[in-house]
């Protein structure tokens, strides 16, 4: 907890290190009310920072939490008025270049309940270090541009313990007569502390082999807790994609002779990348038809993969500081946002993908919390892990490979490789290498590293018919984010095609240009205001703008319903077919959230109906597309788009749109439905796109169906959750009933499968989604009754994310109900969690930081619950800064 006001950190005061640790030796006894860590650091000065200074500057080492018991320079032991110690800091001074510093704490990770530095997960040792939190287990350079060679050996009751893990390869292991055992490990690669781990614990493992491009023989490790053995397959074989597809698309083979992945329930992220030894989150490891969906087995296979890429864009490269973690992570985002594009189907992906980042990335960059891709402040970096770096930072990278083409932008990334292996750098060296591999200047693209806030560029057309030429004028804007009022033109790549009245591609040839080149082109808007001019344009064409989503921006053209229906039945590019129903939905939704407004009777525009219509009967489409665009814009996106989001207009709206497309749409909905129920039935799960495909339509053909209310549909829909073979099918069917009117079915459903699965937490946890997501009334007493089941607990954060994260983002008409009762226990639960896990905490407050998008009484509402936490006492710095900022 913090004592005084927290400090800013800030990207223009870093400095180099005065000193550096080449090797680190560690040393850790495991007890159960207590740990001892011995550190041995053979450290000297930094050459680049002796230059013009003789004298040796006082040796800084970061340590949080740590009980000093002895402190040694080189061979002499130190004495308390050798040094200086406060809460943050241990002060000593070297008298030579080269020294030795060994030093032994005692920690406590059996009641670390933050989930940071050493703790205990269940009956487990396990670390998390990234970002601070290696100050919080020895005294040390916490800081990512400090890289050493590790050696760690870790002691532990051998009965209790016998899996002793940590970084790169073992190098010896032994026993003792106390019933205490021991593991040396040794990591050759020098890595910034934030990547160390170790873990012990009772755990099973399933093995395998890679053989690499050089034909290295790997071994590839999965260890979980034994009950969850036989759930592990899934993520070695997506492990075992993610080596080969890295070979193939980026030249990149593992470096040590070991992989190994371990699956913890408490964890406050995904998974974490530490060198040789990544630890995950159980839900990203977990999968087996039985209790995961098609969702979470595509979640895992995403995030194995993520976590394998960055031994390169992220180990082996690494972060010069933590200004720029978009390095590391909008890079690797966008490597496993592509790996998983090969792996399944390419253009769903990117719907989704498009879907997450308009909806709560833009509400990030619109909010008090706004920061650019590389902030150039913070308080808390752990704060910083946000959907701008790593999203955001993702799409910045994209557009980087759209300018420069796939080979272009592999040649940067061999030339990024190649020139800084084991070094740590910054985004302008990311960049640099870009543009030195191509020939190219990317000075102007750089302000999307430095610029917050999502840009407008609003389209016009002017078509002269009698010189055949046609011309589109972009103009582009910024809104104003906390500390930048302005800001200079982005570079922004527009792909885009002419549509002719047939719904066919017209070649493109700009004014002065000798010919066409191409049906598809990407143009770079460069300018505040900038004008293409086609030549040889017959006929008025209907352009198809931001084809892919080829720019992180909010394209307004002034699109006629006609003309997005002719876009989503003709258009060449499948994102834009799909954005095309998109913004038809939502132009159609807007009008009906008017007519609520003003007590109007509500009319659904027919063409809607029409353009799902002809979708739900084209055989020929992708059966995950048909999915995807029978998916009406969620509440949370058009609370996005809204100036002041009217909350129950909106689901009032939405739910009209979806019970009369449900009415219209009953025939085609109920065939679809029952041709796919039919083949879920007939072959076994297989976790494959065409397959996830398959249940996509046949789940969301059902949430509609359901809504007629039809007995025949409720049996069909208890046949699906009774006899369904795996979780995808089961779990759809019961959030169907759990949002449906059959007050009886939707209780036995609950209580049948809590009875079946509660011993499975990750089962448990979907079981608590379920009910926090129902916008039926009373959604807040629900919640609270569920805090109280015995599965629940506020010391998992994936149960928090599951029961209250859940009702706050997406239960928004129960969450924003007008007496403010859901605002008040959000709070009291930031409250408490603060306490207990201060990024947590954090995390969980951010839809009480977007009170600006609400009326006026829900303002006020709002802010008195974040007057109220920041009152509330010693406030955590995570907590203290997204507080703060958002009442500022
Ligand atoms: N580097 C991790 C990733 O792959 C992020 C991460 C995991 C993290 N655990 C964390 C960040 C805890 C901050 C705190 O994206
Ligand atoms: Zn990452």
């Amino acid at each position: 907890m913090r004592t005084e006001q927290p400090k800013t950190i800030y990207l223009k005061d870093y400095q180099a290190p005065d000193y550096l640790i080449d090797e680190t030796h560690l040393t850790f006894e495991l007890y159960e009310d207590h740990t001892l860590v011995h550190a041995q650091l053979v450290m000297r000065r930094n050459p680049e920072r002796a230059a013009n200074n003789p004298k040796l500057p006082p040796l800084v080492l970061d340590g949080q939490q740590l009980e000093l018991l002895s402190l040694m320079l080189d061979d002499r032991e130190l004495q308390p008025g050798d040094y200086q110690l406060d809460a943050n800091y241990l002060t000593l001074q070297p008298t030579a270049e080269r020294f030795t510093v060994d030093s032994s704490v005692r920690i406590h990770p059996e009641s670390n309940t933050a989930l940071e530095g050493l703790y205990k997960s269940g009956k487990m040792f396990c670390t998390q270090c990234e970002a601070e939190g290696f100050r919080k287990i020895t005294y040390y350079l916490d800081r990512p541009d400090v890289m050493s060679t590790f050696t760690t050996t870790l002691s532990a009751e051998q009965h209790r313990y016998p899996v002793l893990l940590s970084n790169g390869n073992p190098i010896a292991s032994g026993s003792e007569d106390d019933g205490r055992h021991w593991a040396t490990w040794e990591d050759p690669f020098k890595k910034p502390a934030y990547l160390f781990a170790l873990v012990a614990g009772d755990l099973w493992c399933v093995e395998d082999r890679f053989t690499t491009m050089t034909e290295r023989e790997i071994a590839l490790r999965i260890y979980v807790e034994p009950e969850n053995i036989d759930k592990v397959q899934h993520a070695m074989n997506s492990l075992k994609k993610s080596m080969r597809w890295d070979e193939e698309v980026y030249g990149r083979e593992y470096d040590l002779d070991i992989f190994m992945i371990v699956a913890v329930n408490d964890f406050n992220m995904g998974a974490m990348e530490n060198k040789g030894l990544n630890i995950f989150n159980s839900s990203a490891v977990l999968a087996k038809a039985e209790t995961a969906t098609d969702a979470a087995h595509q979640r895992v296979e995403a995030i194995v993969a993520h976590e394998y890429f960055h031994n390169w864009s992220g180990n082996r490269v690494t972060c010069r500081d933590w200004f720029q973690l978009s390095l590391k992570e909008g890079f690797t985002v966008f490597r496993d946002a592509e790996f998983s594009a090969d792996m399944n189907s390419r253009t769903v992906k990117r719907v989704e993908d498009v879907a997450y980042l308009r909806t709560h990335q833009f509400a990030e960059d619109a909010g008090p919390m706004a920061h650019p891709v590389r902030p150039d402040s913070f308080i808390e970096i752990s704060n910083f892990y946000t959907l701008t770096v790593y999203e955001k930072g993702a799409e910045v990278v994209r557009m980087i490979h759209t300018l420069l083409g796939p080979q272009g932008f592999r040649k940067g990334t061999d030339l990024y490789f190649q020139r800084h292996d084991g070094q740590a750098v910054t985004c302008d060296d990311f960049v640099k290498a870009m543009e030195d591999a191509n020939g190219v200047d990317l000075t102007q693209f750089k302000r999307w590293y430095s610029q917050a806030g999502t840009p407008r560029l609003d389209v016009s057309e002017a078509y002269d018919a009698a010189a055949g030429t046609y011309s589109l004028t972009f103009k582009q804007s910024c809104p104003p984010t906390p500390g930048q009022p302005t800001k200079e033109p982005f570079v922004i790549p527009v792909e885009l095609g002419l549509l002719d009245g047939q719904g066919r591609d017209l070649p493109l040839c700009l004014q002065g240009e000798a010919a066409a080149q191409g049906t598809n082109r990407v143009f770079s808007v460069t300018e505040a205001e900038q004008t293409f001019t086609f030549v040889d344009i017959p006929e008025k064409p209907l352009p198809s703008l931001l084809r892919g989503f080829s720019a992180p921006v909010k394209l307004c053209f002034p699109y006629g319903r006609d003309q997005l229906m002719f876009l989503m039945q003709h258009d060449s590019d499948g994102f834009n077919r799909w954005d095309a129903g998109q913004q038809l939905s939502v132009q159609v939704l807007q009008e009906l959230i008017g007519q609520q407004q003003r007590g109007e009777t509500l009319a659904l525009d027919p063409r809607l109906v029409a353009a799902l219509r002809s979708v739900l009967e084209n055989r020929e489409l992708d059966q995950a597309m048909v999915a995807e665009m029978l998916s009406l814009p969620s509440e949370a996106y058009l609370t996005e788009i809204s100036d002041v989001a009217d909350v129950d207009a909106i689901h009032a709206a939405r739910e009209f749109a979806r019970k009369r497309l449900a009415e219209e749409l009953f025939e085609p909905l109920w065939q679809r439905y029952q041709a796919n129920r039919e083949q879920s039935r007939q072959s076994p799960y297989i976790a494959e796109a065409e397959h996830f495909a398959r249940r996509a339509l046949q789940n969301i053909a059902l949430s509609y169906l359901m809504l007629s209310e039809r007995q025949d549909v409720l049996a069909a829909c208890i046949e699906q959750f009774e006899s369904a073979d795996n979780m995808t099918e089961r779990l759809t069917a019961l959030a169907v009933l759990v949002n449906s009117p059959f007050e009886a079915e939707r209780g036995k459903a609950l209580e049948m499968f809590a009875d079946y699965f509660k011993d499975d937490p990750l089962v448990m946890d979907q079981w608590f989604s379920v009910q926090a997501g129902s916008p039926l009334p009373g959604g807040l007493e629900r919640v609270q009754q569920l805090m109280q089941h015995p599965a629940f607990t506020l010391k998992n954060p994936n149960k928090v994310r599951a029961l209250i994260g859940a009702f706050a983002n997406q239960n928004l008409v129960n969450f924003h109900r007008i007496d403010g009762a859901g605002y008040r226990f959000l709070a009291d639960q930031v409250i408490t969690l603060n306490a207990l896990n201060p990024q947590i905490a954090s995390r969980l407050l951010a839809p009480l930081t977007r009170w600006r998008k609400y009326d006026n009484a829900r303002q006020a509402l709002m802010r008195a619950e974040l007057e109220r936490i920041l009152a509330s006492g010693e406030l955590s710095s995570d907590v203290y800064e997204v507080v703060s900022k958002s009442l500022a």
